[in-house]
């Protein structure tokens, strides 16, 4: 059976070379090869891809699963040519969530520790020190408290902040937990540092608006590594140059690459990373996937199946 490769990344040959070596390692019988005009789509049986184009699909009619390069799907849900029963599957953290959680304890010790302000004080040659605050006291909210969302809890809680949690419906958790519409002004209410890390569908899908941000109190601050198209970035500025918000860390935007004509380029309340908070790790994500084909193969389905009528 072939299984079609295709990713739109530098590192493509080191991840293609990593694929190869785990399912050596499987009894699964395969080519794996990356796709190209040559491959018979009929004799497709797995796809592992990222940011494949809408054709890539065409003609697969023996797909038994889609399987991603990240632990966003939306690059799959979204694509035209996948039909609506395929299963898909998600990177399950697979290294990514430690990534992700460095990059926001970075936000949260900017936000803790004032850095970026006492920048904007050296910049005026001002020697002031702001009030002191304690980790203890610092109240960060995740908005998505999933596989990645509970890492970045549990780092954050481990650093000392007070940590809560926002998810569309109620689990057990470490950590007070905020569910649901009803709950969301409830959660945002005492933040002083909002992190969303949500996955991208069709109700996530600008979600984080003024309506949000109002909810935040004066001089809340927010950090996205999600998706941007959650965000109304007119909002989202307006919210930063109202003071409503002090400040915000972004990974992604509504457009990726960011537009040369962009406001965020310039904005001195925006720190701008270029979706790189979670990198895909070559070797978990290669084991897994060889894993999760591996179990399919077998009949039964990884932690990573999605559930195609939520999205995620
Ligand atoms: C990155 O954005 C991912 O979905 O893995």
């Amino acid at each position: 059976m072939v299984i079609s490769f295709y990713s739109a990344s530098d590192n493509d040959s080191d991840l293609l070379e990593a694929l190869h070596r785990q399912l050596a390692s499987t009894s699964v019988t395969h080519i794996i090869e990356p796709w190209s005009d040559n491959t018979d789509p009929a004799s497709v049986v797995y796809s592992i891809s990222w940011g494949a184009p809408d054709n890539f699909f065409n003609g697969m009619k023996n797909l038994r699963a889609a399987l991603s390069l990240g632990a966003g799907v939306d690059h799959l849900t979204s694509n035209p040519g996948l039909p609506a029963d395929v299963p898909i599957i998600r990177l399950s953290d697979a290294g990514m969530g430690d990534k992700i959680a460095e990059y926001v304890l970075y936000a949260a010790l900017q936000g803790h520790r004032q850095f970026d302000l006492y920048r904007k004080q050296q910049q005026q040659q001002l020697w002031q020190p702001l009030a002191d605050i304690d980790a203890a006291n610092y109240r960060v909210g995740i908005m998505g408290l999933g596989v990645i969302g509970t890492i970045i809890a549990d780092r954050l809680h481990h650093s000392g902040y007070q940590v809560s949690g926002w998810k569309r419906s109620t689990v057990e958790c470490a950590y007070p937990l905020f569910a649901g519409d009803t709950e969301l002004g409830a959660f945002l209410k005492d933040l002083d540092l909002l992190v969303a890390v949500l996955p991208l569908t069709d109700q996530t899908h600008g979600l984080i608006d003024k309506r949000i941000f109002a909810q935040l109190p004066a001089g809340a601050r927010f950090v996205n590594v999600g998706r941007g198209k959650q965000v109304n970035e007119s909002d989202l500025l307006a919210a930063l140059d109202s003071g409503q918000l002090t400040a915000a860390v972004l990974d992604v935007c509504e457009t990726e690459p960011l537009p040369d004509s962009h406001p965020f380029w310039t904005h001195d309340a925006i720190t701008l990373t270029p979706h790189v908070a979670g990198p895909t790790q070559i070797a978990q994500s290669a084991q897994q996937i060889a894993e999760s084909i591996q179990l399919i193969e077998s009949g039964k389905w990884p932690a990573g199946l999605v559930n195609r009528s939520d999205g995620y």
